[in-house]
């Protein structure tokens, strides 16, 4: 596909939010370009058909790099170098030196050997709230189940962890009335993550951050700036969007009591049903802005590949407003695709299988605690998510 499309699509972003999956199965019929008018007030095209975002996702032409952007045409955060100089803004070679580096961390067999803390982790949360009766499954499990793994992973000692959730709100859906907010927040991020790294350099551990700062001190692989912002993309990317994934997932279940039913007659069935819980409701329905550098006919603009709508596309998926957790079809993108792949989704993939069979196990009688249609989604394009999910058990 070329994204050559001028066509002017009414659709405003605010629409989107109200109803993504509506909207995008109108978008998909109708073309698979639309320029659309983001939240920020700036045109953006929207690639809605799987196999077009399938096949851009994976497009060398298509860059991360913001430097690419056409003047005036994008106004993302503007985040110092300390913190963006991370994969999501880098193209090869830089991002292929970068990712090189880190990627061993991430195999899905390393990730394998967290099995039994990360069970650990997720039984004493439900310890703490199984006495009560209910809870709000967000702040009480989905939240610091993975926020706790991946500050153990990183090495960031437990007084010095900090409400992260309130930092990545910032990032996610800073609020234009309060600027002074999103900056504060973005001080104190570079600062945490300075004070972090120089107390590895002086008290190294047995811990990720630990060995990137060898890497860079010993072997000269990585700028100071790259190190801080690889440590920021790993602490942020690698818990806000489980959480989502964990509370959409339960909530799928409880939308459809068959798939319910039919997972916790059959507990082996949680592999395959964590990549339908991605396809059906994945928690990054966006991926990262991209910005053609050559030869598509309008250089320069902001492309969005709208993952969660070619998820849904019945080109590829049979039946694809349902959930089915005996799916045959694979190869959703609710993590990607191409060089930019997930690097947390073996991860990803344990936290969320635990999660949810543990849950399922320790709570036979788990139900919604509120009407259904009390339910709120975070307002956010980029962020698919609940606010709170209040549960009886
Ligand atoms: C359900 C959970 C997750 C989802 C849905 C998810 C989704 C994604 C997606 C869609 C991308 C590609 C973005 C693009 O190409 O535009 C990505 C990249 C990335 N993710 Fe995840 N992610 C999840 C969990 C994690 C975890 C646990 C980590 C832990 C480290 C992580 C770290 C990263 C990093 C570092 C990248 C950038 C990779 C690169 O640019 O090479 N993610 N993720």
């Amino acid at each position: 596909m070329g994204i050559t499309s001028d066509q002017t699509s009414p659709m405003a972003a605010a629409e989107l939010v109200g109803d993504p999956y509506g909207s995008y199965a109108r978008l998909r019929e109708e073309g698979p370009v639309q320029r659309i008018t983001g939240l920020d007030g700036l045109p953006a095209w929207l690639v809605t058909r799987y196999a077009d975002v399938r096949q851009v996702l994976a497009d060398p032409r298509l860059a991360l790099d913001k430097s690419h952007a056409r003047p005036g045409n994008y106004r993302g955060l503007a985040l110092p170098a300390a913190l963006d100089a991370n994969l999501l803004n880098m193209d090869a070679p830089d991002h292929t030196r970068v990712r090189r580096l880190v990627s061993q961390a991430f195999t899905p067999r390393r990730i394998e050997q967290l099995r039994e803390p990360v069970q650990r982790i997720a039984d004493e949360l439900l310890d703490a709230v199984a006495p009560l009766g209910r809870a709000d499954l967000i702040t009480a499990y989905a939240a610091p189940l993975p926020i706790t793994v991946i500050c153990d992973l990183l090495g960031v000692p437990p007084e010095d962890r900090r409400d992260f959730r309130a930092w990545t709100d910032v990032l996610i859906a800073p609020d234009p009335a309060r600027p002074e907010a999103a900056k504060a927040a973005v001080v104190a991020m570079v600062e945490f993550f300075a004070l972090l790294i120089t107390r590895k350099r002086t008290e190294p551990a047995d811990d990720l951050l630990s060995a990137l700062v060898a890497v860079r001190d010993h072997d000269d692989r990585l700028t100071e700036d790259e190190l801080t912002s690889l440590a920021f993309l790993i602490l942020f990317a690698g818990y806000e969007n489980t959480v989502h994934l964990i509370g959409n997932a339960v909530l799928a279940l409880f939308d459809h009591p068959d798939q319910l039913a039919a997972l916790r007659a059959e507990p082996a069935l949680i592999g395959a049903a964590i990549e339908e819980f991605a396809r059906y409701d994945g928690p990054a329905p966006l991926a990262i802005r991209r910005f053609p550098v050559e030869a598509l006919t309008i250089g320069g603009v902001t492309v969005l590949l709208v993952l969660a709508s070619a998820n849904r596309d019945p080109q590829q998926f049979a039946d694809p407003d349902r959930l089915d957790l005996s799916r045959q079809e694979t190869g959703h993108l609710a993590l990607g695709h191409g060089i930019h792949y997930c690097l947390g989704a073996p991860l990803a993939r344990l936290e969320t299988e635990i999660a949810l069979a543990t849950l399922l196990r320790r709570f036979p009688a788990l139900a919604l605690d509120v009407p259904r249609d009390e339910l709120r989604h975070r307002p956010s394009l980029r962020a698919r998510g609940l606010l709170a999910l209040p549960v009886r058990y």
